[in-house]
This record gives structure tokens, C-alpha cells and sequence, in this order.
């Protein structure tokens, strides 16, 4: 049987190479590598300054603190984000002492929208105590930037975008993550371009690229990337008193965390974005013979939205509250033919347990983000599945809806 696997990475020859020569660099700790990846990286989305993490998530709870010192949020801890999205938005805004708030999506691109974002704002009591916008750019469908910095600015917000899974999506002129104040990036297993576990920062604002910096290495006091203090120009060492003994490695101005990465996961991450084009135009093709192929079945399933901006994670599907099959029932079928899926992540207020505790001031008031978390799910339409994959794939899906009509 086929197995259309939800995402997939190839370690070939390139991504071998670029690992045995960080081991034989002798460094595999953050180095020269992790610095040549992050300069790619802000070419790449188009922003002066980027920094890797050694997560999506520690990207967003580190932007969230340097946003903390950097405005004195203390009396504004509300940020609006998205209820459809991985859970670590949420979780990172939780675990940064801030306060989820959730306003609904856009039926088709799962991103909130600047119309529930001002309906929320315009309606609450207490305005001056938001802070933050946190949106997120689901499965490579761009947010409405442009019109989400006017709200933002008109309330005296900052943004923070999450283009975890759109990896060179395009709107307006602009990749995802590069109008915001920050933007962040997962390179987790299954995004288009993957480190296994891996995160990126991107910003224009010098002071928010230093403090996340000092705040992802314990809040260290020195900024290099590999130490220069034998060759006699430290910087830290330069910019204090002559008589102080001290080591710039060892002083601490913030409180900080240690998300740093280690030198494997930027060179694999370098090895593949030589291929981004490749990787971007063949998940297109693989969206657009998908959708085509299922055509008949639009009755059934909400089919995604075709947009050559967008750098497609996955094959969102909603089944239509019409159709008699659920999703359950339709996982488990596609699962028993080797095509693998996944829930689109649920509805955080209303179907995470965690958030258990917020269930009854969310149920109903948020029925976009509700009936896409409860009959939402995604297969793969990543590079590697060959032309045969996809129509097995079609076929497979004929089967299985096919017997339910
Ligand atoms: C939208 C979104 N935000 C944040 C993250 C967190 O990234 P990580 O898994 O690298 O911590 C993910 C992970 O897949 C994600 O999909």
C-alpha cells in the first residue's frame, strides 16, 4: 500500500554533507553556521535581522518578553490572537505572563481577520489594556497585514506575526513576517523548509533584534556569535570600565531563557533553502491536481483556496455540515488506505483541555474557528509526493465518498 505521509524529509547527500562538516568543524553549538543561516533567512523574508531558536514556540515566548521590556506591558496584558492554530501561540502567550484573547477567523484561510480584530476592539470595555497582535498566517494563507498594522496603530499596538507554516508566502509584495514589528518561523518536521526542531526571528527594529538576542542566551551580556575574546576585540570586554574584572560570557543584563540551537539544524535547514522555489511551485501544483481531482466532491468538502501567493503546509479539507460522512469516519478510511491526516489543529478555547477553563466564555461566540476545529483536517502536498501519489490519492478519497452518495 502507498503511504501519503502528512509531511516528509529526504536527508540526502546535500543535508549528509552539511552535518559531517559541522562535526568536523569540531563547533556544534550555535556557531558560523546558525549566523550564515540566519542572514539567509532575513535575505530570504526580506527583513535587516533575523535569530534562530531552538523553536517556533521559543521564538513567540521570546518575542513576547522583549515585547514586555521593551513597552512595559505590565497593565496591558491582553493579546488577540487566533482560537484555529497550533496550541504554542497560545501556550507562549500563557507562559509569557500575558492573556490569550481570541476573536473568530475567515472561513476559508483559518487566519483571523481585521474585521473581528476592530468588532472586538471597538466593543470591549477595556481597550487600554490590549496590547498585542498575535496573528497567524495558517497552513501559508497570508493574514491581512496591511489592514491589521492600521488597527494596530490606530490602538497603539504592536504585532507579532506567526508565519510558522508560510514560509515564503507572498502578500501584497511582502513575505509573511516581514511587516510586522517580528515575525517568527517553526522549522519543525513537515514544514516546507524543516531542521527537525527549529525556530527563527525576523524583524526591521534593531532594538527588539538585540534584546531577543541577550533574551534566547540566558539575557547574556555579549553579542558575538563565536566568542572573540582571544583575539583581544570583545566588545563587551571594550565597553566597560578598565579595572572591572569580569567575563562578558558570564554577565547577565535580563532574564532570559536558553533557547538557543545547535549547528545541525541551520545546516540542513541552508541545504534545503536552495530549494525553495522547487519546494513552493511543486506544493502549488500539488494543491491545484488535488483540488482539481476532488472538484466533484465540493458538495462534501470545503476545498482549500488556490492562490499562487501562498507557500501551501498541507491540504486543509473542512467537511460541509451538509455531508453525510463525518470526519472520524473519514480519517480513519483515508488512514486505512495509507493516506495520513491530521486534525486542523481545534478550536483552543473551545476543544483544547487546557484551555478547558476558558470553554464557556468562548462556546458560540467564535463558530468559524469552532466548526473548523471540530470537522477540519489536512493531508500532505508536500515535494516529495510524485504525480502517482496524487492520484492515488484522488482515487482513494472516489472510494471512500463515493460509496457515501
Ligand atoms: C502556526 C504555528 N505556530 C507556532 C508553531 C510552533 O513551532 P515549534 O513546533 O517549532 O515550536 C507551530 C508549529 O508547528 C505552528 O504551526
Amino acid at each position: 500500500m502507498r503511504k501519503i505521509s502528512v509531511g516528509w524529509l529526504e536527508i540526502g547527500e546535500k543535508e549528509k554533507k552539511a552535518v559531517n562538516d559541522v562535526l568536523d568543524s569540531g563547533r556544534i553549538s550555535e556557531g558560523p553556521v546558525t549566523a550564515e543561516f540566519e542572514k539567509k533567512w532575513a535575505e530570504f523574508i526580506g527583513t535587516r535581522y533575523c535569530l534562530t531558536t531552538s523553536s517556533g514556540t521559543a521564538a513567540l515566548i521570546t518575542v513576547l518578553t522583549a515585547f514586555k521590556h521593551l513597552y512595559d506591558l505590565e497593565k496591558r496584558p491582553k493579546v488577540i490572537t487566533s482560537p484555529l492554530t497550533y496550541i504554542s501561540d497560545a501556550n507562549a502567550i500563557v507562559l509569557s505572563g500575558l492573556e490569550p484573547v481570541f476573536v473568530d477567523i475567515d472561513p476559508e484561510t483559518f487566519c483571523i481577520t481585521p474585521e473581528a480584530i476592530e468588532n472586538h476592539l471597538s466593543q470591549v470595555a477595556d481597550p487600554e489594556k490590549y496590547s498585542i497582535l498575535l496573528p497567524v498566517d495558517l497552513i501559508g494563507y497570508s493574514v491581512k497585514i496591511d489592514e491589521i498594522k492600521r488597527i494596530a496603530q490606530k490602538y497603539d499596538l504592536l504585532v507579532l506575526e506567526d508565519a510558522a507554516e508560510a514560509h515564503g508566502t507572498m502578500y501584497k509584495g511582502k513575505c509573511s513576517g516581514a511587516d510586522a514589528h517580528a515575525g517568527i518561523y517553526s522549522f519543525y518536521i513537515a514544514h516546507n523548509i524543516q531542521a527537525g526542531e527549529m525556530g527563527a526571528i525576523t524583524t526591521n527594529d534593531e532594538k527588539i533584534f538585540t534584546l531577543c538576542k541577550q533574551l534566547k542566551a540566558n539575557g547574556r551580556f555579549c553579542e558575538c556569535t563565536v566568542c572573540t575574546r582571544a583575539k583581544g576585540v570583545c566588545p563587551g570586554l571594550q565597553s566597560l570600565p578598565e579595572n572591572e574584572d569580569f567575563d562578558p560570557r558570564f554577565l547577565h543584563e535580563v532574564i532570559g531563557y536558553n533557547f538557543k540551537t545547535m549547528e545541525f539544524q541551520p545546516a540542513i535547514a541552508l541545504a534545503q533553502m536552495e530549494n525553495i522555489p522547487y519546494i513552493i511551485k511543486r506544493r502549488q501544483e500539488n494543491i491545484a491536481a488535488l483540488n482539481k481531482g476532488l472538484e466533484e466532491f465540493a458538495d462534501i468538502l470545503q476545498l482549500p483556496l488556490h492562490d499562487e501567493n501562498v507557500s501551501y503546509l498541507a491540504y486543509p479539507l473542512v467537511i460541509k455540515n451538509t455531508s453525510a460522512i463525518s470526519r472520524k469516519k473519514l480519517r480513519k478510511e483515508l488512514e486505512e488506505h495509507g493516506v495520513e491526516t491530521r486534525p486542523l489543529f481545534g478550536c483552543i478555547p473551545t476543544q483544547q483541555p487546557a484551555y478547558e477553563y476558558m470553554r464557556k466564555a468562548y462556546q458560540g461566540r467564535i463558530p468559524h474557528a469552532e466548526y473548523a476545529g471540530a470537522n477540519g483536517f489536512y493531508i500532505g502536498c508536500h515535494q516529495y509526493l510524485t504525480d502517482e501519489d496524487i492520484a492515488y490519492t484522488i482515487s482513494i478519497f472516489k472510494k471512500i465518498l463515493g460509496e457515501t452518495r
